[in-house]
């Protein structure tokens, strides 16, 4: 499978961050020094992904494309799309059908940060697949907030529910899915749930009952926060604050990420961290580019 495409969805009222999502999109919000939504978009970088669908609410996509543009400047093609209402994860491939135009995809959810040795190992590795979806499953405290896989001894996946009141067990499926060019036809089969949304849990089903979903556990070496109050907005940017300073490292940097695939040269890397002014993430790209100037 060569996967070129992916959706980046930045939907939702954010309610659970009310004052702070009231007159901006929750994945807007920094943290520590970047927007949200640029982890789960290095996230799809990462995984070779050029081709991106950014949906969003009517009110908020214009902020999305005030930030991102078109995506020239990281060797990318960023697409608009809106979510009139928020009816569903699995709603992004009724919105991009066109788009995808029988292509895989992979979708990322604007407010998951994952972060981890070897990732972009994983990443290739789901993209590679020749059919099927990928889903990858953490070990959380409190699956019941998420949606949850079951498995057996050699790690096939025996069910798959969403935020089951009785976990069957503590594996929640992070935001990061990778779908086969079948997505758009198996996202039209899904009906809306209880809670009334197209649910990407029921999506992985499909897949799940034609033997086709394949879960990638991932391990203790992984962070994988969401950003969905402000007590893990906090924890999100406390953690980010701490690798970069720590480790000179950047997390969750698009112009850091296009420069490594050799999507971007050094003068364009140099060029964004000018744009960046005096700040620290200015500085380090700058040095990366091989460039003395703040
Ligand atoms: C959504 C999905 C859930 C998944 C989670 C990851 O939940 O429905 O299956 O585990 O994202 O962040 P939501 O955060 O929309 O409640």
């Amino acid at each position: 499978m060569s996967m070129t495409k992916g959706i980046l969805l930045a939907g939702g009222s954010g309610t659970r961050l009310h004052p702070m999502t009231l007159a901006t999109s929750k994945q807007m919000l920094p943290i520590y020094d970047k927007p949200m939504i640029y982890y789960p978009l290095t996230v799809l970088m990462l995984a070779g992904i050029r081709d991106i669908l950014v949906i969003s609410t009517p009110e908020d996509l214009p902020q999305f494309r005030r930030l991102l543009g078109d995506g020239g400047g990281l060797g990318v093609r960023f697409t608009y799309a809106e979510q009139p209402r928020p009816e569903g994860l699995a709603q992004a491939f009724h919105i991009g059908r066109d788009w995808i135009a029988g292509e895989p995809c992979a979708l990322a959810l604007g407010d998951n940060l994952i972060f981890g040795d070897h990732l972009s190992v994983l990443l290739q590795r789901a993209v590679s697949r020749p059919a099927g979806a990928t889903v990858f499953a953490y070990q959380v405290r409190d699956p019941e907030r998420y949606g949850v896989v079951s498995m057996d001894a050699s790690g096939r996946a025996l069910d798959i529910v969403e935020k089951p009141a009785a976990p069957r067990s503590n594996w929640a499926v992070i935001g990061l899915y990778f779908y086969d060019a079948r997505v758009s036809d198996w996202a039209a089969r899904v009906r809306p749930s209880a809670r009334g949304e197209l649910e990407i849990t029921d999506l992985n089903r499909l897949y799940l009952e034609e033997a086709a979903l394949n879960v990638e556990c991932v391990g203790r070496g992984f962070a994988w926060l969401d950003a969905g109050t402000p007590d893990s907005l906090l924890q999100a940017a406390t953690f980010v604050q701490t690798i970069q300073s720590r480790q000179g490292m950047l997390v969750g940097c698009p112009e850091e990420v296009a420069y490594r695939m050799g999507w971007i040269d050094a003068d364009r890397l140099a060029h964004h961290a000018r744009a960046l002014g005096k700040t620290e993430l200015g500085r380090v790209l700058a040095e990366l580019a091989g460039s003395q100037q703040v």
